[in-house]
């Protein structure tokens, strides 16, 4: 099974033996990212992490996965710094940066773009979002995130039940997910948004053609007690203005007091982050935080290692690792992972 050479673009190339795969290979970077030794299998490789939207998590995770591996990372953050702006085509960006670099991520604001991007590169494409379409990687660390969680508490993804929350139109990450999740056996999906921000159509049919229980909801209370819950901001960026987004703001909001009368008492609490914290919307508060079933940074720190993997698969180093390991010299009481 091999990834070599490949585009990582949507989560529609990934099987349950393949997520397994990158999920393995996600393990072994546990000792690199949390600093007990380094390998340099990526030492002279470039990254050209091309970021057209904004972006932390997302952007500097990659960043820092590759820099893991041994690679440097050149970057471009926002539409008006880039030449996208001077009426540039995708495919003429991609042509150069992918001269310039060995492999790319990419995020941007519209639905189909990374895919328009790859058809230009010469390189290996790794989708880092694009528009309200996808975000796969994401869905892997997400998933690879629900498995571990789970295991804890001795259930699988198979059977499992998963309350999604809030922006279900335009969240991308829960679309990916859903998809990713539609692969696994008699999983019970709640869907809890306004109805004017349902999940689309097409994923409800493939994940109940898949033959998945979908529960469709405008009620958070009573319809929580899941074993996964995850939470969404509301995505103001893709609404016509910030008074419609404001709408919806605050309308599903989950805190202890919540978690305590409607969750179960090992409910885990994701999100993929940033949560909005402002009092208008505060949809994950910040009472939750010492609850040990909050997996948000968990989610962030498996990040990293999923990232890792798809970098190492995608440029052919994965069996290679080790190779190329050396000590760190430097105080380090990284608990990342
Ligand atoms: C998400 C995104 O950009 O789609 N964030 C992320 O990548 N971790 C979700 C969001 O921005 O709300």
């Amino acid at each position: 099974m091999s990834f070599k050479g490949d585009h990582i673009l949507s989560v529609s190339q990934f099987d349950r033996d393949n997520i397994q795969h990158v999920f393995q290979i996600a393990r072994s970077m546990q000792p690199y990212a949390s600093r007990q030794k380094r390998t340099k299998v990526l030492e002279g490789a470039i990254l050209g992490n091309l970021f057209f939207e904004p972006s932390t998590r997302t952007r500097v995770s990659f960043g820092c996965a590759f820099n893991l591996l041994g690679g440097e990372v050149r970057e471009t953050t926002g539409m008006e710094s880039s030449a996208l702006s001077k009426g540039e085509s995708l495919f003429d960006t991609a042509r150069v940066i992918s001269s310039y670099s060995d492999v790319i991520a990419m995020r941007h604001p519209q639905s189909g773009s990374v895919a328009e991007f790859a058809l230009g590169s010469r390189v290996p494409v790794i989708n880092g979002g694009d528009g309200a379409n996808e975000h796969p990687t994401q869905a892997l660390l997400d998933l690879f995130t629900i498995e571990r969680e789970l295991a804890g508490s001795g259930l699988t993804i198979d059977g499992m039940h998963i309350a999604m929350v809030g922006d279900l139109k335009f969240g991308r990450t829960v679309h990916s997910l859903s998809k990713l999740l539609a692969l696994y056996k008699d999983v019970r999906f709640t869907l809890i948004a306004p109805k004017e921000l349902a999940m689309p159509d097409d994923i409800i049919s493939a994940i109940e053609n898949a033959g998945h229980q979908v529960h469709i909801t405008e009620v958070l209370e009573g319809n929580v007690n899941a074993d996964i819950v995850y939470q969404t901001r509301i995505q103001e960026e893709r609404f016509p203005s910030k008074d419609e987004a404001n709408l919806y703001r605050g309308k599903f909001r989950l805190n202890q007091e919540i978690y305590t009368k409607y969750c179960k008492s090992n409910t885990v609490i994701m999100h993929p982050l940033p949560r909005d914290s402002r009092a208008e919307a505060n949809e994950l508060d910040n009472d939750l935080n010492l609850n040990p079933n909050l997996a948000i940074f968990r989610q962030a720190d498996n990040g990293i290692l999923v990232r890792m993997a798809l970098f190492a698969l995608t440029l052919g180093v994965e069996n290679i690792l080790t190779n190329y390991e050396c000590a760190v010299p430097w105080y380090s009481n990284k608990h990342s992972g």
